[in-house]
């Protein structure tokens, strides 16, 4: 699940319509990733999508058939935990590897081209082969021009010690298929690429991982020269293209759409107004769980900076009543779920009165889509059940719009930039749809939002004024319900503690403190021992995900 912005309007991902239920997807120059399992799988598709060119992630077993019909122009195999020898191994679609699309294996998917194609692949006999390497590309050869393979073309000059390269695999490739010739090699003399010529290279490194120097340049080699693709993917072209196709799909029909604070559900929302005007309706639920001064802004930026028609719904005594007493982190998310939607029904019902409405606008991301369909997603995205909340019943009679399918994050927020959106939304840190309730630890009353509220804000305004905000994940204050002793000019104090959390993150799934300078902690701790009643006492959170959550309930 893109795990942190799953926006209060989001559905949950078993909620989202069953893939053949959505439009077909986008139909331009696009490269196919066929997914092996490995964890480098998505970054693969992100990368790909930095060098302006289409991908989708898709499943092991797709086959030729499939890959014509979304017109890819090559396709990547990702490296993946499977042995080809294991009985239960994936492979790829014989045809495809006999078709004249460009392939590029990486790791496991080397050893699949090998394998398949007639070569020998040496199962691991002692340690996996993992980390840092340096390879030598063969200079070429008299086995003729294969050797100055396009991939490595126009790289700069490898030091005397070869190119850094990142490793990690157990199999190696023994023998090459026939028709390909050995393209680098590692140190210890290892084949680290292979090429038939013809536009099927094998390479049992990683160019997707930062710590392959120049692999960004080896996957633009692939896609620009060897899949002759053009870097077209660009945030007006997908604006132009999203635009067209919420036209199609929504003709002269009327969208609603939840708007969460966040910067998918603004995005999305921003696509459909340039596609349809005023027909537009968004609906901003105020759960009485929000930061300082957040309702009002979604208010002035909307409707009066960008000009979308948007109700705003003061609901926050509705939510705070059904809140009162619990003190149980799902018990919480489930009342604020349940209560949403019902918020939300009364307020569509209200405007179905003068026009009724037959589509839904979500911003729903790529990453939500992958997960959804992916068929071994892990259990750890299981632990909370946040990705409920605020999610909207099966049974709404709305079709959806989700304009956003198929972007990542940083696709959304370039897209948003490109909208007008203004910065401090495009880079706003994601917030959880149950919004302050499950970081105030402990019964949910407006005094403790009230103290939360001031101490989150000295912590995001610290963090901005250190010109920090945007290298961090995630970061917010925490309430907890520990009181500890203090003393304050004469006088004790008996009073609350509040933790600081802050982490850096690549896609909220795991996450490590950050270590922000002792200064800035010094001063927010400060600032919110004196301007924050109710609080003497202010500690910083340090623990990683795993083993702890990012959030604390
Ligand atoms: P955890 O705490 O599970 O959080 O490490 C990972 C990301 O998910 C966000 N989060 C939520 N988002 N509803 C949401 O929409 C929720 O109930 C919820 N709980 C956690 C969290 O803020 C972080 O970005």
């Amino acid at each position: 699940m893109q795990p942190a912005a799953t926006t209060p309007a989001a559905p949950d991902a078993h909620a989202l319509p069953r893939a053949d239920e959505q439009p077909a997807p986008p139909t331009r120059e696009m490269v196919a990733i066929l997914d092996y399992g490995s964890q480098y799988s998505r970054l693969i598709a992100r990368r790909v999508r930095e060098c302006r060119v289409y991908c989708e992630l898709l499943p092991a077993d797709t086959t030729l058939d499939e890959l014509r019909q979304l017109g890819a122009r090559g396709v990547i195999l990702s490296g993946g935990p499977d042995s080809v020898y294991d009985p239960g191994a994936r492979h790829v679609d014989q045809a495809i590897l006999e078709s004249d699309l460009p392939v590029l294996g990486i790791c496991y998917g080397m050893q699949l081209l090998a394998n398949q194609l007639g070569g020998r692949v040496e199962p691991h006999t002692g340690r996996r082969e993992y980390g840092p390497a340096a390879i030598h590309v063969l200079p070429a050869g008299d086995d003729g021009e294969a050797n100055t393979e396009a991939l490595f073309a126009g790289l700069e000059p490898a030091a005397q010690d070869g190119l850094r390269v990142w490793m990690s695999h157990g199999d190696s490739v023994g023998e090459l298929p026939p028709g390909f010739v050995p393209v680098a090699r590692s140190e210890s003399g290892a084949l680290a690429a292979m090429s038939d010529g013809r536009g099927r290279i094998g390479i049992q490194f990683h160019p997707e991982v930062s710590h392959t120097a120049q692999g960004t340049a080896m996957l633009q080699n692939f896609l620009y020269t060897v899949c002759g693709c053009a870097p077209t993917w660009t945030p007006g072209a997908f604006i132009e293209e999203a635009v067209e196709r919420i036209r199609a799909q929504v003709g002269e029909g009327r969208v609603l759409c939840g708007l969460s604070g966040g910067v998918d559900s603004a995005v999305a929302a921003l696509l459909v107004h340039r596609a349809i005007g005023d027909r537009l309706t968004c609906v901003f639920v105020d759960t009485g769980c929000m930061r300082a001064g957040e309702p009002e802004q979604v208010v002035e930026t909307f409707r009066t900076h960008l000009g979308i028609p948007l109700v705003a719904v003061n609901a926050r005594d509705r939510f705070l009543a059904r809140l009162r007493g619990v003190t149980d982190p799902e018990e919480k998310r489930r009342i604020i779920g349940e209560e949403f939607v019902r918020v939300f029904e009364a307020e569509e019902d209200r405007l179905r009165e003068t026009a009724p409405f037959a589509f839904l606008a979500q911003g729903t991301l790529y990453p939500d889509v992958i997960e959804s369909t992916s068929a071994d997603a892990s259990a750890a995205q299981k632990i909370k059940t946040h990705h409920n909340v605020g999610g909207l019943p099966e049974g709404m009679r709305f079709q959806l719009v989700e304009p956003l399918r198929y972007l990542f994050k940083d696709e959304v927020r370039e897209v948003g930039a490109a909208l007008g959106l203004p910065e401090e939304w495009v880079w706003r840190h994601p917030f959880p749809g149950p919004g302050l309730a499950i970081r105030v630890i402990g019964e949910v009353t407006p005094d403790r939002l009230d103290t939360l509220r001031a101490a989150d804000s000295i912590v995001i305004e610290e963090l901005r004024r250190a010109g920090l905000y945007r290298q961090i994940g995630q970061a917010f204050a925490v309430l907890t319900p520990l009181r500890s002793v203090g003393v304050m000019g004469d006088g004790r104090t008996y009073a609350s503690m509040v933790a600081v959390r802050a982490v850096t993150t690549g896609d909220f799934m795991t996450a490590d403190w950050a270590r922000l300078p002792h200064e800035l902690l010094g001063r927010i701790a400060n600032r919110i021992v004196n301007e924050v009643p109710g609080v003497n006492r202010v500690v910083y959170d340090i623990t990683s995900k795993p083993p702890a959550t990012i959030e604390w309930e």
